[in-house]
């Protein structure tokens, strides 16, 4: 079945947990749309993963477009969303629908994901109604890092509780499908949750959100970083794949592999031939 932010609204209204995962690639996106994925999410959240920067302030347009249309080229029946970049956003609502635009045409996306409350309603509104479906993201914004003065939880306190809440509704009013709400207490996110008419899709929220999201190299520890507390491990890939490097080296240093099951074969009189001719 195709998932689209149609079927992940009717999830919200039929008490149905929605499930998404970050992808960067096109073999992943095949094995995680086989698995049952609803939604992809291209997160920007490659800096960190795939491309190895501290934070995701240094990723481009072209990063995303590079990663989105290789999981597009992977994911069939799973919603597409894809993440605007740092400043690709912020300063204008041209630069908002231009860049949106772009996910989608060079891209593949099928909707777009932009970090902020209040104060970018304009651009979700003008990309929304450029007909191009728009996920919020609030509580810890990654590309905010530098106001936060870190990777924190948000929404702890009166003044931080409330901005959140006032947000939200915002960021619906503005015409979002769905809110991302990362690293914030469980009990507000259900409150808020409660309060919405779309979706919420929590990352370190608890589980009163409609669906949670991870970050793959989290979820599979294949990540070298340090995992956030709210990232459970749900296979040690990281493992599996270290020893399979391993082995591979040691196997190739003994010289057993590879083995002849593995080999391509000549035919005995040609080789015959070439040894007589080459002395050898
Ligand atoms: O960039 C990303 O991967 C994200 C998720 C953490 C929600 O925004």
């Amino acid at each position: 079945m195709k998932h689209t932010v149609t079927t992940l609204k009717q999830q919200k209204i039929n008490g149905e947990k929605i499930t998404m995962l970050t992808c960067y690639d096109y073999s992943t996106a095949k094995l995680m749309d086989e698995s049952g994925a609803e939604s992809l999410l291209v997160g920007d959240s490659l800096g960190n993963t795939m491309l190895g920067y501290p934070d995701t302030l240094a990723v481009t347009m072209e990063d995303m477009i590079h990663h989105c249309s290789a999981v597009r080229r992977g994911a069939k029946d799973a919603l597409l969303i894809c993440d605007l970049p740092f400043m690709s956003y912020q300063a204008s609502v041209y630069d908002a629908v231009m860049n949106a635009g772009r996910l989608v045409k060079e891209g593949g996306a099928e909707a777009v994901k932009l970090e902020g409350g209040a104060e970018y309603a304009p651009q979700i509104r003008a990309i929304a109604n450029a007909q191009i479906p728009v996920c919020g993201h609030l509580g810890l914004t990654p590309q905010s890092v530098n106001v936060f003065g870190g990777f924190k939880v948000q929404g702890k306190d009166e003044t931080g509780a409330f901005k959140l809440m006032e947000d939200a509704l915002a960021v619906q009013e503005a015409g979002a499908f769905a809110i991302v709400l990362e690293c914030v207490p469980a009990e507000l996110a259900a409150l808020l949750t409660s309060l919405l008419a779309i979706p919420t899709i929590g990352i370190g929220a608890g589980n009163g959100t409609d669906g949670q999201v991870l970050v793959y190299h989290d979820m599979l520890a294949i990540y070298g970083g340090k995992s956030p507390k709210f990232a459970k491990i749900f296979a040690d890939v990281g493992a599996v794949m270290k020893e399979g490097f391993a082995a591979y080296f040691r196997e190739t240093k003994e010289g057993s592999f590879p083995a002849p099951e593995h080999s391509y074969c000549i035919d005995a009189e040609l080789m015959e031939k070439l040894r007589a001719h080459y002395k050898r």
